[in-house]
């Protein structure tokens, strides 16, 4: 970054953002496997949210990589740089005031520290999606799992690139066992439980 950028401060408050809206921002972050359920459960996540009244916004690796990340790969470095660029958007979002659902392998565990560390204490909240590849496989909505094992596809998540699952997340789901609706009121639990959501 050129030394002659200088930050300006915005004349209204995260905070004044936050009680005009009624509620806080935050990052409800999901991984997990290609078909474990992610943009499943972070759009049945917004729908309730917005129901109550909340400000949402969901963003989705597959839609995501139709824009801002449309020059990135999959490669371990282009993975790295598409989640620093989501992490940036995150940051904006919650200054904003929004509750953001962030659907995105993010397959390595340092790539989501470094978004975690973009945050406020407390504003990241990493949920795993817990579906084994077998579970994901044989689901093959997108037949992304048949063309991988084909070597029609390269550096496929599960197959021929790695995902670490995390250790420590604030979540863990079983959307390989479970039904999307147990997922929703698991978190929607946990956020009321915390105080996160009004
Ligand atoms: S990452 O690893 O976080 O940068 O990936 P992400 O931006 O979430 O994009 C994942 C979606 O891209 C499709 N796709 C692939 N996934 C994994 N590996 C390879 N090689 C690949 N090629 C295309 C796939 O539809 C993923 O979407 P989901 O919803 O996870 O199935």
């Amino acid at each position: 970054m050129s030394r002659h950028i200088v930050w300006q401060t915005s004349g209204v408050t995260r905070e004044e953002r936050e009680r005009l809206g009624g509620h806080r921002g935050f990052v409800l972050w999901f991984t997990g496997l290609s078909g474990a359920g992610k943009s499943t459960l972070a759009h049945g996540m917004e729908a309730l949210l917005h129901a109550r009244g909340l400000r949402t916004y969901v963003l989705d690796g597959d839609n995501v990589r139709h824009g801002l990340c449309s020059d990135l790969g999959f490669s371990e470095q282009d993975r790295r740089e598409n989640i620093r660029r989501v992490g940036e958007v995150c940051k904006l979002f919650v200054d904003a005031g929004v509750i953001v659902l962030s659907a995105f392998i993010s397959p390595y565990r340092s790539d989501r520290s470094f978004v975690r560390a973009l945050m406020e204490q407390g504003d990241f909240v990493e949920i795993y999606c817990d579906a084994s590849l077998e579970v994901c496989e044989r689901r093959d909505t997108k037949g992304l799992y048949r063309n991988a094992r084909e070597g029609k596809i390269l550096e496929f998540t599960g197959i021929s690139s790695p995902y670490e699952p995390p250790e420590l997340p604030e979540l863990v789901v079983e959307s390989g066992r479970n039904a999307p609706e147990a997922c929703i009121a698991q978190i929607c639990e946990y956020l009321l439980a915390n105080g996160m959501i009004p």
